[in-house]
């Protein structure tokens, strides 16, 4: 999604920035530009597509300054182009955003009764001339005050001025914006990430502040315009982990880094002498939650559907989940005894924050499970467990789903012995069993060529389906998620006792199907549902567990077994086929695996 870079400094800035916004292209986009002031003059260089292209012409051109500000696009308004890419300026202003202006139609019908020409369909280019408009009238800090109270939605926006070289300006709500600081040079950036190579000292902007970058020092202010100091965060060095090693791509990296991942993240919450789970200090009395909410999107979200079976399986507690778009426009009833959980491996996902928000702002207990430790999501919620397993590049998730059931499943144990649901006997098994996960991963992995071979007939289908029940129902969702945003080949997941009420009816002939039966006690009836698929053509991979008794099955078009482990931890190994036979469809049909079409890493708008 779009990001934003911005310096100050005394030395050119054109070619840092490009370096910032390759850091950025993660988050996925479709054009890039960046605009420098120099002799009095704003400079834009723009294009359509990577941020390699513009950095080909800006060898070309050289257009370059010691101020500048820089941006991703992910296009929200208008196509992606080189013309609605960003910075949107005018003679004297130039304006990068992140976010979306809700009120930017009537805002530029006044905006052009006053005389001003757009060049672009973006809402973006309203800041652009309000800005200008403002400025007329006012000074800079009351003209960025007025335009605040005239903005609606939510933004991130970096601005550069003709009139006053000398500063970029940050303002925020609703989407994230740090600031950075560096030997007499200071920096703007949508995220840590963003100005990683540059510093790790940030400050993070609040709703509705904005702030005035010098070379040598910053201002903050509130929404009334009042001074504010604001905190340097150190921001940690395990984000620097970018190297894509000897791997084709992040995603195939990012899968089979799983093992090492899971343990990392054991390794920081199980305290192996005592046998204990290391979750601790909570802020309020685990013997007072009567229920339990879990909000995410996409994957995440599947995640906190996996976590739902463990928590009812082993604690005494009501558990709800939702996705966080639906939760934060619904009419929710607040319960004091209620513990609300966010999952989110960006901790930037616009609805999740929202969701955050309103829980928030209701008083309600919030605990949010994370990968970027720095992000609003983290920092805004009154309890955080971090899944360790270090930065995720590819758009698809797959080691932070693992990292997420993970900590969702030691959570459960915690709360579960805490509040004496399980004996402290089962707990210390349970422990153990875990403690395997790494192991079982990585033999699991070696199922990877037979995936591959089956991965042709998912890649050529018009359709595929993927089944499960209990735990497996949540993995079959997310394994046609991954399917469907790499191969974009449709795939729906379906709770497989639910498949004579409707979808029964899509099975063809020759119509690949997954089905996810490992031997737990959903077992034999998921198997009888498999049979009713083959029955009516459906060509058949089972994903099952090893065992010495065979499957009685007819017709079975590929069988592969995961690992054997106890039965809430076969979510960990039925997933990683799944991540598979994506991974390799994608790559069968040559597309961009790590930048899937239309889709972004951090989705910081509604
Ligand atoms: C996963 O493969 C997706 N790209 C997507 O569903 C993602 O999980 C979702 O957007 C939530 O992101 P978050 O975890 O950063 O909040």
């Amino acid at each position: 999604m779009c990001g934003i870079v911005g310096i100050n400094s005394s030395k050119p800035v054109t070619g840092v920035i490009i370096n910032s916004l390759k850091k950025l292209e993660y988050r996925g986009y479709d054009s890039a530009g960046v605009a420098v002031l120099n002799d009095g003059l704003i400079n834009e260089t723009k294009c359509e597509g990577r941020v390699e292209n513009l950095e080909n012409i800006f060898l070309k051109n050289k257009n370059d300054g010691p101020v500048g500000i820089g941006h991703v696009r992910w296009a929200t308004h208008g196509i992606p182009s080189q013309l609605n890419a960003h910075p949107h300026s005018s003679e004297s202003v130039s304006v990068v955003h992140n976010g979306i202006i809700e009120n930017s139609t009537i805002l530029k019908k006044h905006l052009i009764r006053a005389g001003h020409q757009f060049k672009s369909q973006t809402d973006t280019e309203v800041i652009t001339h309000l800005i200008s408009e403002y400025l007329k009238k006012n000074d800079l800090k009351t003209s960025i005050l007025k335009m605040l109270k005239r903005l609606h939605g939510s933004f991130a926006i970096g601005i550069i001025l003709k009139n006053f070289p000398d500063v970029v300006v940050g303002v925020r709500r609703g989407s994230p914006l740090a600031v950075g600081y560096g030997p007499n040079e200071n920096y703007l950036g949508s995220d840590s990430y963003a100005l990683k190579t540059m510093t790790n000292k940030v400050t993070y902007l609040d709703d509705d502040e904005f702030c005035f970058i010098y070379k040598d020092h910053v201002e903050f202010y509130s929404a009334d315009g009042e001074k504010i100091n604001k905190e340097i965060i150190e921001v940690s060095s395990e984000q620097s982990d970018y190297d894509k090693g000897n791997f084709k791509h992040y995603m195939a990296k990012e899968i089979h880094e799983q093992p090492v991942t899971i343990k990392a993240c054991l390794k920081e919450y199980i305290d192996q002498i005592n046998q204990n789970i290391n979750i601790i200090n909570f802020p309020w009395d685990i013997n007072e939650i009567e229920n339990i909410k879990l909000i995410g999107c996409g994957t995440a979200y599947h995640s906190c559907l996996t976590a739902k079976y463990w928590i009812e399986q082993l604690t005494n507690i009501e558990v709800e989940t939702d996705i966080a778009s639906e939760f934060r426009y619904r009419k929710n009833r607040f319960k004091k005894s209620q513990l609300y959980i966010f999952v989110s491996q960006s901790g930037e996902t616009a609805d999740t924050y929202a969701a955050l928000d309103l829980c928030k702002k209701n008083n309600m207990k919030t605990c949010s499970i994370v990968n970027v430790i720095e992000s609003s999501i983290a920092r805004d919620s009154d309890y955080v467990l971090p899944i360790h397993c270090g930065p995720e590049v590819g758009v698809a998730s797959t080691k932070a789903f693992l990292g997420q059931l993970l900590v969702l499943y030691l959570l459960t144990l915690k709360l579960s012995v805490e509040r004496k649901d399980v004996s402290q006997a089962k707990y210390k098994e349970k422990i153990k069993s875990v403690l395997m996960l790494p192991k079982l991963i990585k033999e699991t992995l070696s199922t990877e060529n037979e995936i591959q071979e089956a991965a042709k007939d998912f890649a050529h289908a018009k359709g595929s389906m993927f089944l499960g029940r209990g735990y497996s129902f949540p993995i079959a969702l997310e394994g046609a998620l991954k399917l469907k945003e790499l191969a974009y080949v449709h795939a729906e997941g379906y709770p497989a006792g639910e498949m004579k009420h409707g979808p029964l009816a899509l099975i063809e002939q020759g119509m690949p199907v997954v089905v996810i039966a490992p031997r737990d006690e959903f077992y034999k009836k998921t198997v009888s549902n498999m049979q009713e698929v083959i029955s009516r053509g459906g060509k058949v991979l089972l994903i099952s567990n090893k065992s010495t008794d065979e499957i009685s099955s007819e017709n079975l078009w590929k069988k592969i077994d995961v690992e054997t482990v106890n039965d809430d931890l076969l979510p960990f190994l039925t997933t990683i086929p799944l991540q598979l036979l994506a991974y390799y469809a994608a790559h069968i049909l040559g597309y961009d695996i790590d930048k899937p079409r239309n889709l972004a890493k951090s989705v910081t708008v509604e």
